[in-house]
């Protein structure tokens, strides 16, 4: 079965892991939009794997992964992860990784440019700092560069002319930086491109008489992070929800049945912007601490809140999912009493429906009584505490969706089908 898998939140929802255990049942993993600004740990017997652009899928033998034309590369930063898997004894070739020909360059002008943007908005954002609005910023307005264009010596020369005729100026005259010299690129640059070059090959191509094969499309960031859907423009630059799986991987002729839609047991957000359940004070450090609450890309702390149902339902209805996956639901182990925001106050007025504007809503709670026992050991549904189960069993009822995995903690295995 060919599946989607998408994140409800505002990224971190621990898809790494759940990809992971579906890579299983895959043959092809496909990554099809963001770029390093995500990052997930895969624990393996106590030995951790980070992935910002590999797929984790790489992880087991047999496995075709692929970087889809929608997702933004930053040459040094895939070459890196790539060789560090290698030391880590991960076979990585031509065979099982493959990246597509349209997937556009983070050049070093981007990164600068993003944390200047950064700096001089009056409204920040809180963005990672690895390039990825001005990647795409680039990208729209034609004169990015792409993969193919990277690997080709007269192309790159030209395009990279093209753009620090541009970028330069800019950098120079209104934010009073130096500009970047054509040779240190082009030399540094070059060097990369003719690493990443074995691995080019066109998806589409490739895919069509494989179409039989079981893919999956892996998602980073969430929905409230999509450049549409989320709470713009405190979001990310590219389409996370599942309806840019095929258009983000250049492979619309596989049929999607299945879309999965992973949600923390509570909820977190890294960056600036609107989050109605935000704990502040003794939960913020409990959720932080407990729940390792630290960013995988930038190390910073995340912040967290209560589960938030309506925020849940909306993305239920923008990726049209059919399963749910809870993550984390071990971090609540020992809670005497767990919230769950099932409406939201706006102006004296209680609503159900999702804002237009997230910021000025107030959340409605409904209590459950927490659980003592530790749900970190438990291997099946019935494992669970009764009130862990009678939590779960209410977000399903809730969100009409049925779960189908619960992940209870960071090991590989602590995860199951519900
Ligand atoms: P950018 O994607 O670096 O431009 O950052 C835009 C916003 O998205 C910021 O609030 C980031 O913290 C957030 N963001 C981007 N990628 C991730 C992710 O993988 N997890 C969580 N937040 C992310």
């Amino acid at each position: 079965m060919n599946t989607v898998l998408v994140g409800l939140q505002w990224g971190d929802e621990g898809k790494g892991k759940v990809i992971d255990y579906l890579c299983r049942d895959s043959d092809v993993i496909v990554r099809f939009q963001g770029g390093n600004n995500a990052g997930h740990t895969v624990v393996i017997d106590g030995k951790k794997f980070v992935f910002h652009l590999v797929p984790s899928g790489v992880l087991r033998k047999g496995k075709v992964c692929a970087i889809g034309n929608g997702v933004v590369v930053d040459p040094k930063v895939l070459i890196e992860e790539m060789e560090s898997l290698k030391k880590q004894g991960v076979s990585i070739s031509a065979r099982n990784l493959k990246i597509s020909p349209f997937c556009h360059i983070i050049m070093p002008y981007h990164k600068i440019m993003d944390a200047l943007r950064e700096k001089r908005r009056m409204q920040k954002i809180g963005t990672t700092k690895r390039g990825i609005g001005p990647c795409y910023v680039d990208k729209v307005s034609r004169c990015g560069i792409r993969m193919v264009d990277f690997i080709n010596e007269e192309a790159f020369a030209l395009k990279l002319k093209d753009n620090l005729a541009e970028k330069n100026p800019l950098l120079e005259k209104v934010y009073g930086e130096k500009g970047f010299s054509f040779d240190s690129i082009y030399s540094e640059y070059r060097k990369y491109a003719q690493a990443l070059k074995p691995y080019i090959c066109d998806l589409t191509d490739h895919f069509y008489p494989l179409k039989s094969k079981r893919f999956l499309f892996e998602g980073a960031q969430g929905t409230f992070l999509d450049i549409d859907f989320g709470t713009y423009p405190f979001v990310t630059s590219s389409s996370v929800v599942a309806g840019n799986a095929l258009l983000g991987s250049g492979l619309s002729f596989v049929p999607v049945k299945r879309i999965l839609g992973v949600a923390k047991a509570y909820t977190t957000r890294v960056g600036e912007g609107p989050f109605p359940t935000e704990l502040k004070g003794d939960m913020l450090n409990y959720f932080q601490s407990k729940g390792s609450e630290f960013g995988a890309t930038t190390g910073r702390p995340r912040r967290c809140g209560w589960l938030d149902l309506v925020l849940l339902k909306r993305a239920v209805i923008s990726s049209n999912i059919t399963h749910l996956v809870i993550t984390k639901l071990d971090i609540l182990d020992g809670l005497e009493e767990i919230k769950v925001c099932t409406a939201y106050k706006y102006r004296n007025k209680t609503c159900k429906q999702f804002p237009t504007d997230l910021s000025c809503v107030e959340p409605v709670y409904r209590e459950f009584k927490g659980w003592s026992d530790s749900c970190n050991m438990a291997r099946s549904f019935k494992n669970l505490p009764l009130e862990a189960r009678r939590y779960i069993n209410f977000i399903e009822e809730f969100l009409s969706v049925k779960v189908l995995f619960i992940s209870v903690g960071e090991k590989r295995e602590a995860i199951f089908k519900k």
